[in-house]
């Protein structure tokens, strides 16, 4: 049946490439998954990949900036499975790459609508019911942008040291409830979201700009979607039991050096 068997998590961003790769390992272990994304072919794709019938996955489209479609994604889950065991918060924006008086005021706003509203509203419709529950866990994606300055990404590195302190704001107030908040930060992943950075790199050379984010890294190399989502599901699983309010930098060992 496997670690996940008979649990409902919930993934945002689940048609990207961390989305993909945590829904993947979570349904070889048994998950039943309710796959949220802006882009609703994609994630039915996502579904249809795995190999999920009707009764195991459920694939909704939401705009995880807006409220409405937020209660719509959580009210449909619960109606579909009865509860919400685990939450990957994890869909993101990176904006654009421009110093702070050229970075376009409407970017920053996508940004923050996504990355920091986007991240608040899942928590906000998703804690009652794990309240009610007595259990849950909630992994946040955040970054190690979130930790450290990065020249260019002042949406983005803003947007993300905000995600890590509502992971810990909100960690202390479901603790007593049973549930558990921490988050990932990865470094340099490959997914499209490094490609699109690659390209917005001043001046442009989509391909130095990679080798240069790939040399950074201590372990010499970008990580994976893969190794991202083995941390979130440990942090998702029971083998996390007295973890709470941490954040795991997935790395290569690049931002605590
Ligand atoms: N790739 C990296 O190097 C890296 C590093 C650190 C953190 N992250 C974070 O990891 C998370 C996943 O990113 P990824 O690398 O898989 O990128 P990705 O672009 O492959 O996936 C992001 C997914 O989020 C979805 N999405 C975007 N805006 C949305 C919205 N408003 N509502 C619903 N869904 C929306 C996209 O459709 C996409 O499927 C993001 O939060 C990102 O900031 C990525």
């Amino acid at each position: 049946m496997g670690k996940f068997g008979g649990k409902v998590i919930v993934i945002t961003g689940a048609a990207g490439g961390i989305g993909k790769a945590t829904a993947k390992k979570l349904s070889e272990q048994g998950a039943n998954l309710a796959l949220i994304d802006l882009n609703l072919e994609a994630v039915k794709q996502v579904i249809l990949e795995l190999g999920l019938d009707d009764s195991r996955a459920i694939a909704l489209q939401a705009n995880v900036a807006k409220e409405e479609e937020v209660k719509g994604y959580v009210d449909a889950t619960v109606e579909k499975f009865g509860r919400i065991d685990g939450f990957f918060n994890n869909a993101g924006v990176e904006g654009t790459t421009a110093n702070v008086e050229d970075y376009p005021t409407e970017t920053f706003d996508l940004v923050f609508n996504v990355n920091v509203k986007g991240a608040f509203l899942g928590l906000k419709y998703i804690v009652p019911v794990m309240k009610k529950q007595g259990s849950g866990s909630i992994v946040n994606t955040a970054s190690g942008a979130g930790l450290i300055g990065s020249p260019g990404f002042v949406g983005y590195n803003s947007s993300k040291h905000a995600v890590i302190g509502m992971t810990k704001v909100v960690a202390l107030e479901v603790a007593p409830f049973g549930v558990r908040v921490n988050a990932v930060a990865p470094g340099v992943i490959n997914t499209r979201m490094m490609r699109q950075i690659e390209k917005n790199t001043v001046p442009k050379d989509a391909e130095g700009a990679r080798k240069a984010f790939g040399t950074a890294v201590p372990l010499g190399r970008y990580g994976e979607a893969e190794e991202v989502a083995n941390v979130a599901v440990f942090l998702l699983s029971d083998d996390a039991s007295y973890v709470s309010q941490s954040i795991y930098t997935v790395d290569g060992g690049q931002i605590n050096q």
